[in-house]
């Protein structure tokens, strides 16, 4: 099979847009709905902002991933409320960094075990501070937690495995390995090919095999 390349990923151009439905639609939304709402887009925009302060290459990452894990989602046919969840729990997967040295976090040369091992804290960091200082987004905790679980359970921080993952975290692992394969700024891209080869090799093990399938199939279909 001949694969076509695709290009690179091109920026958000308006993340937030994403969740502004047009005026019509949220008026039709009971108010205490599209009140939360509200709250939850603050929250969210609150956290990247202050990501952003310290990497922004993250905060563009996880603005690609998200839309990436909501096209992912809706190929899936999850209803809309889970959809909305997968969006949110990407944009946030990596806010927990946030509260990372910087001469860790964008330290130039390979990190040494200790420096690894407080990199991987940010999944439970993250959890930490939506829970205490955001619980509006307390929702998200579980997917944000778990999002660099393995399928085989050699993942962390709980080493959970199989379905104890939730989906919402076995959605943006995929989403969030091809976009930092194919849009990677401190070195090559792979192609789309050989993302999707890696995908496939780690399928079973890092990877929920069934959902990977078909992450490849959509991306080698122009589907995603
Ligand atoms: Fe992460």
């Amino acid at each position: 099979m001949i694969v076509k390349d695709k290009e690179r990923f091109k920026p958000v151009s308006s993340l937030f847009g994403i969740f502004i439905r047009p005026a019509q639609a949220q008026c039709d939304l009971p108010k205490a709905q599209f009140e939360g709402k509200r709250s939850i887009q603050r929250c969210i925009n609150d956290l990247l902002a202050k990501l952003e302060e310290t990497d922004k290459y993250t905060v563009n990452h996880s603005k690609e991933v998200a839309e990436i894990s909501e096209l992912f989602a809706r190929k899936l046919n999850l209803p809309e409320d889970k959809v909305e969840k997968v969006k949110q729990a990407a944009l946030l997967h990596d806010v927990g960094k946030i509260d990372i040295p910087e001469k860790i976090l964008n330290k130039p040369k390979s990190l040494c075990p200790e420096e690894l091992t407080v990199i991987q804290e940010h999944s439970q960091l993250g959890a930490e501070k939506i829970s205490t200082k955001y619980p509006e987004l307390k929702e998200l905790i579980p997917a944000i937690m778990a999002h660099h679980e393995h399928w085989n359970g050699a993942g962390y921080p709980a080493k959970l495995s199989k379905t104890q993952i939730p989906i919402e975290s076995r959605i943006i692992s995929i989403a969030d390995t091809y976009h930092a394969m194919r849009g990677r700024c401190y070195r090559k891209s792979a192609s789309v090919h050989e993302s999707c080869k890696t995908l496939l090799e780690g399928a079973g093990s890092q990877w929920d095999p069934i959902l990977t399938d078909k992450f490849v199939k959509l991306v080698l279909t122009n589907q995603i």
